[in-house]
């Protein structure tokens, strides 16, 4: 009887079934599309609490933290991107209705070389390894960090899946032609948003390659640059977002046609009118996503995980 109830049951709930069922019953659960209530930002309590005893001396949000990130990385991999897209359709399909109506009420000029008022979320950074003689801390550049991210969304996808928590879909795929397409369910401030960006074009100069928007920052500092037209995955395609992304290695001070390090500059555009807090919100989500990948790829060049080409 045990050993027939347990043929039932192996056979009866593959894990294939079991996803089956637990989609349909996400899907018939009642749930509000609103948030739930309450100040959850950082809590800065008007109190002195000291802890005479405890075994780490890591105070509570950094703990927090660390088992922040644990539990969204089950939650999120249990679930899956189909079903994180599918309980949040209804936010999804309302942020898409608001950069509709952003969208027409701008007047942007897409010939001018003014910006005019567009929006632009910008976020520049430099990555520079503690050690700069290190044999394995020389490799970390900019080309071999675009090649790691290359490497990550093919191989990798849970280093793009945990760059930030609030990812609830991202699948980065190779076009066939050397170009990368995203698919990226995430907000930008209070907008939550499923964008396709068919192709992140690198700028090269020659036929084929991205070419920069007449309005856009020229860089021209910076030798590895990709542009990229966010567009609404909602059937109509309409572009809500411009990205601009250049790259290149820190030289070294004093040391001539040495380098170490790398230099990050992101700029996303947005339609005119596009509020401050939509603005600032993704740019606060790029600080997050990018801070964790450069420090992964450095990682894992400096560990041997990633062999740069
Ligand atoms: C990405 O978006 C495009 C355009 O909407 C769609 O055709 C494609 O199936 C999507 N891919 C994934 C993996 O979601």
């Amino acid at each position: 009887m045990v050993a027939f109830t347990k043929v039932l049951f192996t056979t009866l709930f593959t894990p294939a079934t079991c996803r089956l069922l637990l989609r349909s019953q996400i899907r018939t659960l009642s749930f509000s599309s609103e948030a739930p209530g309450g100040d959850f930002s950082d809590p800065h309590y008007p109190l002195d609490i000291a802890f005479a005893s405890a075994p780490s001396s890591v105070p509570p949000p950094a703990l927090e933290l660390i088992a922040a990130r644990r539990a969204l990385h089950k939650i999120k991999t249990f679930l899956g991107q189909e079903a994180l897209k599918s309980l949040l359709a209804s936010e999804i399909d309302s942020g898409h209705q608001t950069w509709h109506d952003l969208l027409t009420a701008a007047s942007d000029d897409d010939t001018s070389s003014d910006p005019g008022t567009r929006a632009l979320a910008t976020v520049q950074f430099t990555a520079i390894p503690k050690d700069c003689s290190d044999a394995a801390s020389q490799k970390f550049t900019a080309v071999n960090y675009i090649a790691w991210f290359a490497d990550a969304a093919f191989h990798h996808t849970d280093k793009l899946w945990a760059g930030h928590p609030e990812h609830y879909g991202i699948v980065i795929g190779s076009n066939g032609d050397g170009t990368l397409g995203a698919n990226v369910t995430e907000p930008w401030g209070g907008i939550l948003t499923d964008a396709y960006v068919p192709a992140l074009m690198p700028i090269t100069g020659k036929p084929g390659g991205g070419v920069r928007k007449p309005w856009m920052k020229t860089k021209v500092e910076f030798p590895f640059q990709s542009v990229g037209e966010e567009t609404l995955q909602d059937g109509t395609g309409r572009v809500m977002g411009h990205l601009h992304y250049a790259f290149r290695d820190v030289p070294l001070d004093g040391e001539r046609g040495k380098t170490c390090g790398i230099e990050v500059a992101l700029d996303i555009w947005m339609p005119s009118q596009t509020p401050e807090e939509v603005r600032d919100g993704i740019a606060d989500h790029l600080k997050v996503e990018y801070y964790n990948w450069v420090g992964w790829a450095f990682d894992d060049i400096k560990s041997g995980a990633f062999v740069p080409a």
